[in-house]
């Protein structure tokens, strides 16, 4: 008890006489610190460090590749800290001391073993880096491609760092044997983690995962597909790999030489270089890089959808431009994307699609009905469909959903109309397309946790007393009697009807 008591007071000695020194000088981890790390793909990401300490307490930001993430529960004492950071839904915890000038820190990701780096620091001038000027605005002329919205498949949502040259021969061979090529899934999209250093030319490698992307690109060629990266405008992609800062036309040649058919630009570290004003340039750049390669490239922004993107994308030289941050595998992410898409519908059409990013259907636990309206509703909003499951070892209910030709057919309508919300009454919703030949695609949507009967006038949705109409879930024409519809969804679900004329 008494030695306790000693420690404590000791202690507050101890605190007593930092908090004279904290008042009298500067921190010495006080200041902009930077620190490397090479990963198993051989790629070297860098994160930096802003850190104020005053009374015991330290305060400031982590930069990561794709943004600033506040330190939070900071503390300092004799050059020991620790602090913790929210990376997504997982908190990444930090310790350390800086001692003699020399500052190193431990990162305690939860999913990885716990490392220790070195910081070096940075000077003011360091830190105020002046990245190259955006270019004047010009209107970028079409590139002539996706004239219906895209249809492929993207790595990312599955396969995430995981994705390796082998991995993508088998998907190609997959969407083939699946029947998915045959429906219209083209585009075989490698997302982030493909790339690896630059050579002292500048000149662009992939990394160790994959030994020759050209030749991966002719394997995937023959057998009528097509490849696309991935890359971004900032020196560091979303996940830390090599961006294309810089070296925009140097980029877009290389992707042209291997045969690469399809660019999703991320705007990811472009955020330290420019502010988000500088977007449209920035994207333009690319733009123009990808028109001078002679190459038919379709060209992809992601950025989040910010800055209305959707009302300059197509200026940029973009075919589709992301609408929202990230999708996921949950029905709630789902949902919040796909049902607020409605007022966009205007900016979006043949050479140029809004994009509410890319297809969950076959990843993690959504129900059958689940999938089916997520489908329904890119289709109604003429959506890309890329799938982002493993085409590999999908159940034949998620190859069902996603070769549906029926509902493909609403989404690759050559119309090119996106789809609106028509009626809302509480939890049941009501949208149409407008399709060629005076034809009306009609997805009735249930959102409630629980089976509910969906009734309304068919005038509300302009038709009158139609007599029959094609159900794309169930493959039947369905005979109508009576000036309403009505009939039970289950929680979650759609349904999804064609009315011809
Ligand atoms: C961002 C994009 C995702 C994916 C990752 C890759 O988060 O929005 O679609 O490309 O980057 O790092």
């Amino acid at each position: 008890m008494r030695t306790a008591f000693l420690a404590s007071l000791c202690g507050l000695l101890f605190v007593g006489t930092l908090i004279v020194s904290a008042q009298s000088t500067v921190s010495p981890v006080e200041g902009t610190w930077k620190t490397t790390h090479t990963n198993d793909d051989g790629n070297t990401a860098s994160t930096v460090y802003q850190f104020h300490a005053s009374d015991g307490r330290l305060t400031g930001q982590v930069e990561v590749a794709w943004g600033n993430l506040s330190i939070e529960q900071g503390t300092i004492s004799d050059g020991r800290f620790a602090f913790q950071i929210h990376m997504g839904e997982s908190i990444w915890k930090y310790d350390g001391q800086v001692k003699d000038g020399n500052l190193s820190i431990t990162v305690h990701d939860p999913n990885m073993p716990a490392a220790t780096l070195s910081a070096t620091r940075l000077t003011e001038e360091q830190s105020r880096f002046v990245a190259i000027p955006p270019p004047p605005l010009h209107v970028v002329p079409s590139n002539g491609l996706a004239k219906t919205p895209l249809m492929g498949w993207n790595s990312w949502n599955y396969f995430q760092g995981r994705i390796t040259d082998a991995i993508v021969r088998q998907i190609a061979d997959a969407m083939v044997s699946s029947g998915m090529r045959d429906a219209g899934y083209t585009y075989i999209n490698i997302d982030d983690t493909w790339e690896g250093p630059r050579d002292s030319s500048g000149q662009l490698h992939p990394n160790k995962k994959f030994a020759d992307m050209k030749a991966l690109a002719d394997y995937v060629h023959a057998r009528g597909l097509k490849l696309g990266l991935y890359s971004s405008p900032g020196t560091e992609t979303c996940a830390g790999y090599p961006g294309s800062y810089g070296h925009e036309e140097q980029d877009a040649a290389t992707f042209a030489a291997w045969g690469i058919d399809y660019l999703k630009y991320d705007w990811c570290s472009a955020f330290r270089l420019y502010p988000d004003g500088d977007m449209r340039a920035i994207y333009q750049r690319m733009g123009d890089a990808l028109r001078k390669t002679g190459r038919p490239v379709v060209f992809s922004i992601s950025s989040g959808g910010k800055e209305h993107v959707w009302t300059w994308g197509r200026l940029a030289g973009a075919n589709l431009w992301r609408t929202t941050d990230d999708i996921n595998p949950g029905w709630k992410r789902i949902e919040n994307i796909g049902f607020s898409q409605s007022e966009l519908a205007q900016w979006s059409g043949p050479g140029g699609w809004n994009d509410p990013d890319m297809l969950e259907v076959g990843n993690g636990h959504l129900t059958p009905d689940e999938q089916r309206t997520h489908m329904s509703l890119w289709a109604l909003l003429a959506a890309p469909l890329i799938t982002g499951n493993d085409l590999r070892s999908m159940s034949a209910e998620t190859a069902a959903i996603l070769t549906n030709r029926e509902v493909i057919a609403i989404d690759q309508d050559a119309l090119g109309v996106t789809g609106r919300r028509i009626l809302q009454m509480g939890l049941i919703e009501v949208w149409t397309k407008q399709l060629a030949n005076h034809q009306l695609a009609v997805g009735v949507f249930n959102r409630a946790d629980h089976a509910q009967v969906a009734e309304f006038d068919w005038n509300a949705l302009g038709l009158n007393h139609p007599a029959q109409a094609r159900d794309l879930w169930q493959h039947k024409d369905i005979p109508l009697t009576g000036d309403r519809f009505r009939r039970e969804i289950p929680a979650h679900g759609t349904v999804l009807l064609r009315f011809r004329p």
